[in-house]
């Protein structure tokens, strides 16, 4: 038999004491795909005496988990701690350094650091991967690297983030109030550690970053995304979409051209015959399109232990088919470094698209020729409007609209017009309408 693959193990909780169920389970059966054992040898957390649901006797402890590439019985550091910078990215860098691979779920520290990351390990010759980063245990890194490599690939899309799909499913189906469904969600071990990423549209924005990189052979620009979350978004503004034949998903979309790079995540407006109106709960989906593969979609388990550790284990067996090391799995994006392009951010005022807006106002006379007066003036044009009674906000009411398609500056400058209004009780809530 094949010597085994020898793996360090830093981070306990819901990942990382997924990936030694799973590895426990499937031992038979990923030998036997791998071609050797793959061995957890020792592993690392805060805190030892924690209790974690699974047996850590056949493993060493190391306290300092920062040094646990350089240790003799580890081939590969599987890193399932969290956090862009901290003792994650001291413990990549030193592991990456001593010529072993690295296995992350951690897109954070991908986003931030991932093209600093891929060149260290260019130059060592050594695998970086990070499948369980985006999408949880949808294997899209690998399906667009290398299944779509041969694509021009202009487009990509979808639902990003577990937590924020699970809020608005479980809303939009139950009626339950936002904080109440967070907090099933975080107990799932669905949620960051710091649940304003996943809320914020941080996590999401993390996410497409990298799979931008990946689909256009661009550099990872997390700081360009434009990102928003879901928590202006109200019980009422799902209802309201409902009742127009949409559903709310937060969607993060990426388009790489002459314009330069768009990257955005915001709540959408999704139609109810559009297969992401369809992803529900936990789950995540992710559209591509190639220019000679067509429309690519691939859909699963966005979130959670189990997804989670099957992404991570998929990316061990790929190191443990070749030497030790993985330097033969080649770059960790969809090409060296070096030969990723720098794109500037794309203008967004000329993009077309249909929009739907929110406004809390004041009841009372007069409000709603002002606000049309100042979509007039703009040049929006209003396909729908609806405007309840009071709900909520003491005498405020809401003003829903969808508009037809047209520039976005458009949409933006009737939102200057209407500016600092003492008729708007908060600022308007503008989400796009997700087209074909
Ligand atoms: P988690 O449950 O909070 O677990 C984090 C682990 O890291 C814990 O075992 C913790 O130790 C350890 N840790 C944290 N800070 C540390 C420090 N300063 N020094 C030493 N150990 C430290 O997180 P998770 O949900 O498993 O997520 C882990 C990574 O996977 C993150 O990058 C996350 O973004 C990513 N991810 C998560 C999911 C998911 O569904 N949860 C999916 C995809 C990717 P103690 O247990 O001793 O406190
Ligand atoms: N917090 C993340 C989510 C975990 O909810 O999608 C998976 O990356």
């Amino acid at each position: 038999m094949a010597e085994p693959l020898k793996i360090a193990l830093a981070g306990l909780g819901t990942v990382g004491a997924g990936v030694i169920r799973l590895v426990e389970a499937n031992r038979a059966l990923i030998e036997r795909r791998a071609g050797r054992p793959i061995q957890i040898t020792v592993v690392s957390a805060r805190d030892r005496s924690k209790s974690r649901g699974v047996d850590l006797s056949p493993y060493a402890w190391e306290d300092d988990m920062v040094i646990l590439g350089e240790r003799d019985d580890v081939d590969v550091v599987v890193e399932m701690v969290g956090g862009s910078d901290g003792p994650a990215l001291a413990l990549a860098r030193t592991t990456i350094e001593a010529g072993k691979a690295l296995v992350t779920a951690n897109k954070a520290m991908i986003a931030h650091h991932g093209l600093e990351l891929a060149g260290k390990a260019e130059a060592k010759r050594v695998a970086l991967k990070f499948e369980a980063a985006v999408a949880g245990g949808i294997p899209v890194i690998k399906a667009l690297r290398e299944g779509a490599a041969a694509n021009a690939i202009e487009r990509v899309y979808g639902i990003l983030n577990g937590t924020c799909n699970y809020i608005l499913s479980t809303m939009e189906d139950t009626g339950r109030d936002f904080a109440d469904v967070l907090a099933e969600a975080q107990a799932l071990g669905y949620a960051e550690a710091d649940p304003t990423f996943d809320v914020e549209g941080i996590d999401a924005a993390h996410k497409l970053s990298i799979l931008s990189a990946v689909a256009f052979g661009t550099k990872v620009d997390f700081a360009s995304v434009a990102a928003s979350g879901i928590t202006r978004l109200r019980a009422a503004d799902i209802a309201q979409a409902h009742s127009l034949g949409y559903v709310i998903r937060l969607i993060g979309m990426a388009e790489a051209g002459a314009d330069g790079l768009f990257q955005r995540v915001q709540p959408h407006l999704v139609p109810f015959d559009h297969p992401l109106a369809h992803v529900d709960g936990a789950t995540n989906a992710v559209v591509a399109e190639g220019n000679f593969s067509g429309r690519l979609l691939f859909q699963g388990a966005g979130a959670g232990d189990g997804p989670t550790a099957s992404a991570v284990v998929a990316d061990l067996i790929d190191i443990a088919r070749t030497t030790v090391g993985g330097g033969e799995l080649g770059p960790a994006f969809s090409m060296p470094v070096a030969e990723l392009e720098a794109l500037a951010p794309a203008a967004t005022g000329h993009r077309q698209s249909r929009a739907y807006i929110r406004f809390m106002v004041a009841d009372r006379p007069g409000v709603l020729a002002e606000i049309t007066a100042a979509l007039r003036d703009a040049g929006v044009s209003i396909e729908s409007l609806i405007q309840k009674g009071r709900a909520g906000d003491a005498g405020a009411v809401m003003v829903a609209m969808v508009t037809h398609e047209g520039p976005e500056s458009a949409v933006s400058e009737a939102l200057r017009l209407l500016d600092g209004s003492p008729s708007l009780s908060e600022p308007p809530l503008v989400l796009h309408i997700l087209g074909e």
